[in-house]
């Protein structure tokens, strides 16, 4: 046992709120097709003025707040994300000194919607042993930015916002118990890709769209998301010392699609009430939604002390893994 806990959690969202109704005024879709496919009923959208940075700060100072923690005392800021602020440089810098978090060192982690549970991962490898004794852990998306609006398949699906956590090293038995990590990069890009590229300007088959944009392969990713969301909670309880499904009071799925949910639960023979679901509100905000299921159901009292909880996250790469946590 390491002992890493998480002391507080946070969320971010921009507030402009768009209904279904409201994108079918742009793209031939209707609020009936969205909900019966995917379960989302609307979703944030970033303003003109707001990026993943301000996500992140906003996220992070509510954590700040719950865990009672100084920005001072964050030694390492990782942010999650698909869609940074800039190339450079990385919004885990900028983060950094939109809290004044001055003693952390700060890095992006690009695993797609799998990045906040990578994330976790990896700070929890740094602590203590690196010297980390507190971290901040943020994933984050303004999707909205490479999306091509004029695209139904994708721009129903995907939005704004991103949740955040505050890890510490306490020593005793609750926090992280074990993690599970998978990729693999073999798929076909065009099953889900961002075009064009940055250093690779070469065409992604014929699903390449004009602008800088998510193209996928909604069948593929659905799929692969039914195989992924199970894979990645039998993994990381493979990994602890002997918790089985029966043990597990939450399962925080990435929020894609509640059809991949239901699947993911029917599989593992759990009842659904035991998943926290909220993308009816948010949408995919890809590394963001598990941090923001998080904190809802934190902060509303459904998660408790003591409390096994699964999250469990897949995406582009392909990217998919799982998390053990003893609350
Ligand atoms: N509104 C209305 N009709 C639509 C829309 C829309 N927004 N989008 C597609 N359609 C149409 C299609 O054109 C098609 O019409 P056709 O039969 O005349 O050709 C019809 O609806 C059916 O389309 P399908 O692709 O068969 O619909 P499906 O039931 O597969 O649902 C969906 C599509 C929702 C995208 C589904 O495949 C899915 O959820 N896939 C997984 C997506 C996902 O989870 N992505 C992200 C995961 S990883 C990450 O988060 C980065």
């Amino acid at each position: 046992m390491k002992g890493n806990r998480i002391i507080g959690t946070g969320m971010g969202v921009p507030s402009r709120i768009v209904t279904n109704d409201d994108l079918s005024k742009i793209v031939d879709t209707t609020d009936e097709w969205i909900v019966s496919r995917t379960g989302i009923r609307e979703r944030r959208i970033a303003a003109d003025n707001e990026a993943t940075s301000d996500f992140s700060a906003w996220a992070a100072i509510e954590a700040m707040k719950m865990a009672d923690v100084q920005p001072e005392e964050i030694d390492l800021i990782i942010v999650a994300t698909l869609s940074p602020d800039r190339l450079l440089p990385s919004t885990a810098c900028l983060v950094q000194g939109k809290i004044g978090a001055k003693n952390a060192f700060c890095f992006d982690l690009e695993a797609a919607c799998s990045g906040f549970v990578y994330g976790l991962a990896v700070a929890n490898g740094m602590m203590p042993d690196q010297g980390v004794r507190t971290a901040l852990v943020i994933g984050a998306e303004t999707l909205s930015r490479v999306l091509d609006w004029t695209d139904r398949n994708t721009c129903v699906l995907f939005a704004d916002g991103g949740g955040a956590a505050i890890l510490r090293h306490e020593g005793g038995d609750n926090g992280i118990l074990s993690s599970y990590m998978k990729s693999d990069g073999s798929a076909p890009p065009p099953w889900l890709a961002v075009t064009p590229g940055v250093s690779d300007l070469s065409p992604l088959g014929d699903k390449v769209s004009k602008d800088f944009a998510i193209t996928m392969e909604g069948k593929e990713v659905f799929k692969f998301g039914v195989r992924a969301l199970p894979d990645a909670v039998k993994g990381a309880l493979n990994n602890t010392d002997g918790l089985t499904l029966a043990d597990v009071d939450w399962i925080i799925p990435h929020q894609a699609n509640l059809r991949i949910i239901d699947a993911a639960a029917k599989a593992l023979d759990i009842p659904r009430e035991k998943f926290i679901v909220n993308l009816e509100k948010y949408g995919n905000t890809s590394a963001g939604t598990i941090p923001i299921a998080l904190d809802e159901a934190h902060r509303d009292g459904r998660i408790k002390k003591g409390d096994i909880v699964a999250l469990a996250g897949f995406g582009a790469g392909l990217t998919w893994g799982g998390m053990i946590l003893r609350w």
